[in-house]
């Protein structure tokens, strides 16, 4: 793996905003607005501009303004300073045979990459945190898993798919409370599965054929659902009539966790492009601190108005009685509705309660668990010590202190108001609406990413030959 630590050129010379910036933010608006979140096609092409073109295109697509000046600026390397990095950054993208991450340890303040090239180095990255957030870390696996059938197309046929088995394995593994993991290597299993056993060269064309082609399709319906997501969350927020929408959110659902548009933020960013006046109160959310890190800055670079604050003060803000909502994603929904999301997601939800405030639970179908009868099934994940241990790097406990470290909890599906999915909104009882939305999800036809990267490996090899 070879880390690339590159500090975005933004600050180049004035220039107006080239021709196709105006495209791209046209496009974006329509993203956001509802008619285009039903058009699937216009979703899927926006998804594989943004995941395959340079971070400077992407920027220009999810923010116009800093994405123009950081194309003028890459083509101007003279004047390129390194400065901290701005604009909406989307979690990854493609470049042949290469998936980079955006290594969201080290934002705010440097926006660095980390180059993978097989399924080994992204399962290091999700264990690292390089990249996080369930549905991003899905999507990733699925192309670490389809980088690896890549490398493995010259093995003999049975090394072939117990390396691709192991890879799978690892990725698996590397996470285990976020059941978008699991799930997608499930998926990508299935597609190698699917491949019936044929003369040595053809199993691994055809095997890195189907599992590049799955993994562009997990990334293409991410897409469509969190934008089908975004649609429903905005026609169920309240709307307040003389002042803006007051929220608050917990943890880190933009772009960076979600891959695509985010799952809460998705939301909030719908609101947003829909003319509302939102301001979000962002809960800090020790001990990582993904609040303040991840989502002060994604919105801050989204320009919507926002508003810090420890996760010890969320009580007092909501007594205040001046939050309309709480937005949240999801690391996993029990099959009973429970739902583990980042720790601290509880006691948020009992206070809204208390408060009479909605308690918004955003996650795609995928986040569901069937498998799991409720939150007590649900394996929680327990991270370093130092993360309590330390602030920033600097230790704020005696040499003596034991830390309890568990990086989610469970909220009982009792004190959530609703569960917002890209199959609607629903409510209690959850275990029959959540099992008709997942029936409802997998009746959806597939999409058939056109215009998706292609195996890359193939394309090398035509090119070469
Ligand atoms: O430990 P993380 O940062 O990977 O936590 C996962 C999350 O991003 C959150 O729990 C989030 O609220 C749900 S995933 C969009």
């Amino acid at each position: 793996m070879v880390e690339g630590a590159q500090d975005e050129p933004v600050d180049g010379p004035e220039t107006a905003a080239p021709a196709d910036v105006d495209l791209a933010r046209r496009r974006f608006f329509r993203q956001f607005a509802a008619d285009a979140f039903q058009a699937a096609a216009t979703v899927v092409g926006a998804a594989n501009a943004i995941q395959q073109t340079s971070i400077q295109a992407a920027s220009a697509i999810l923010d116009p303004e800093a994405g123009a000046k950081a194309m003028a600026a890459a083509a101007s390397p003279a004047t390129a300073e390194p400065v901290a990095p701005t604009g909406f950054r989307t979690a990854f993208r493609l470049d042949g045979e290469r998936l980079i991450l955006v290594d969201q340890r080290s934002l705010p303040g440097r926006l660095n990459e980390i180059e993978c090239r097989t399924g080994a180095d992204v399962a290091w990255s999700i264990r690292e945190m390089v990249i996080r957030g369930a549905p991003a870390i899905g999507q990733a696996a699925a192309y670490g898993m389809a980088l690896t059938a890549g490398r493995a197309i010259a093995l003999q046929p049975t090394v072939r798919r117990a390396t691709i088995r192991a890879t799978g394995t690892s990725l698996r593994s590397a996470r285990p409370t976020a059941v978008n993991l699991g799930w997608a290597v499930d998926r990508m299993m299935a597609a190698m599965e699917a491949v019936g056993l044929r003369d040595e060269d053809e199993d691994g064309a055809a095997i890195a054929d189907a599992m590049w082609a799955e993994a562009n399709a997990i990334c293409a319906e991410a897409t469509r659902d969190h934008g089908l997501l975004a649609e429903h969350g905005l026609a169920s927020l309240p709307a307040p009539l003389d002042r803006p929408l007051r929220l608050l959110t917990h943890c880190n659902t933009g772009p960076l966790a979600c891959g695509q548009f985010g799952t809460a933020l998705g939301i909030v960013q719908a609101a947003v492009h829909a003319g509302r006046e939102v301001h979000v109160h962002v809960d800090e959310t020790r001990p990582y601190l993904q609040g303040a890190r991840l989502t002060a800055w994604e919105l801050e670079q989204a320009g919507v108005p926002y508003t810090l604050i420890a996760d010890s003060a969320a009580g007092a803000l909501l007594a205040t009685g001046t939050i309309d909502a709480v937005l949240v994603g999801a690391d996993r929904v029990a099959a009973n509705g429970d739902t583990a999301n980042k720790v601290g997601t509880y006691p948020l939800a009992a206070l809204a309660a208390r408060h009479r405030v909605p308690f918004f639970v955003c996650a795609p179908i995928n986040s569901v668990d069937r498998a799991t009868p409720d939150g007590a099934s649900i394996e929680i994940e327990e991270r370093s010590a130092s993360e309590v241990l330390e602030f920033g790097g600097v230790r704020v406990a005696p040499p003596g202190a034991t830390v309890w470290n568990p990086s989610f909890d469970v909220t009982p599906a009792d004190l959530i108001s609703a569960i917002v999915t890209e199959e609607g909104v629903l409510v209690a009882p959850f275990g029959p609406a959540l099992e008709r939305a997942v029936a409802a999800r997998h009746a959806r036809p597939p999409i058939v990413a056109g215009t998706a990267a292609p195996n890359p490996a193939r394309v090398a090899a035509a090119v070469a030959g």
